[in-house]
């Protein structure tokens, strides 16, 4: 599958078939996760991969219970590393290290979809609640969860405006 199609063709899964995630394809989206890029090359996020069932229904749960989020194999829920701060200042903390971690989730999501897979971005959860959940560090921002797993259902695509809306050429 080229870039371009999977671009195109992934859309947010909100419901999952039971199987596992395979070994070598949780390799993948870990690389994937890895290998996008980041402010400085100084990699300011952390990922943790929730597979254990409690933990999810307490992550759907402060995810305003969006139950769908259980079902999934694997949640990862990708964070912030604050430390950015040292080195950036103001700068890293409210653009960067947010960045950073955008740029690794829309990597997964797309290697994700070329392996089969579906994930949809959650971003209406209590902060504190995950970090609490996850007993996170302080200096890790929780900014996203990302359930993914083989798609029970894919819906139609969603609309997107047009190009010359999109886009001002000057
Ligand atoms: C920053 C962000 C936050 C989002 N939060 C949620 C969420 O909390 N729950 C959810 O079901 N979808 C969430 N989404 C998914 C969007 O609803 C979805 O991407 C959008 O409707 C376009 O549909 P598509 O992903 O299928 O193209 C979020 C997406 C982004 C980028």
């Amino acid at each position: 599958m080229g870039v371009f199609e999977a671009v195109r063709e992934r859309r947010s899964i909100r419901s999952f078939m039971p199987q596992e995630i395979p070994g070598p394809v949780m390799d993948r989206l870990i690389d994937a996760l890895i290998w996008a890029p980041s402010a400085g090359n100084l990699q300011s996020r952390r990922f943790y991969a929730v597979r254990d069932r409690q933990l999810k229904q307490k992550i759907a749960a402060a995810a305003l219970h969006q139950n769908f989020i259980i079902n999934a194999p694997v949640v990862f829920v990708c964070c912030a590393d604050t430390e950015i701060r040292r080195h950036y200042g103001d700068r890293g903390l409210d653009l960067y290290c947010i960045q950073d971690v955008a740029t690794s989730i829309m990597a997964m999501m797309l290697v994700a979809h070329e392996s089969g897979l579906g994930t949809c971005w959650v971003g209406a959860f209590h902060e504190q609640d995950v970090a609490k959940i996850l007993d996170l560090p302080p200096h890790l921002r929780p900014l996203a969860l990302v359930p993914a797993g083989y798609p029970e259902k894919v819906p139609r695509p969603t609309p997107r405006v047009t190009r010359e809306q999109a886009v001002e050429i000057r």
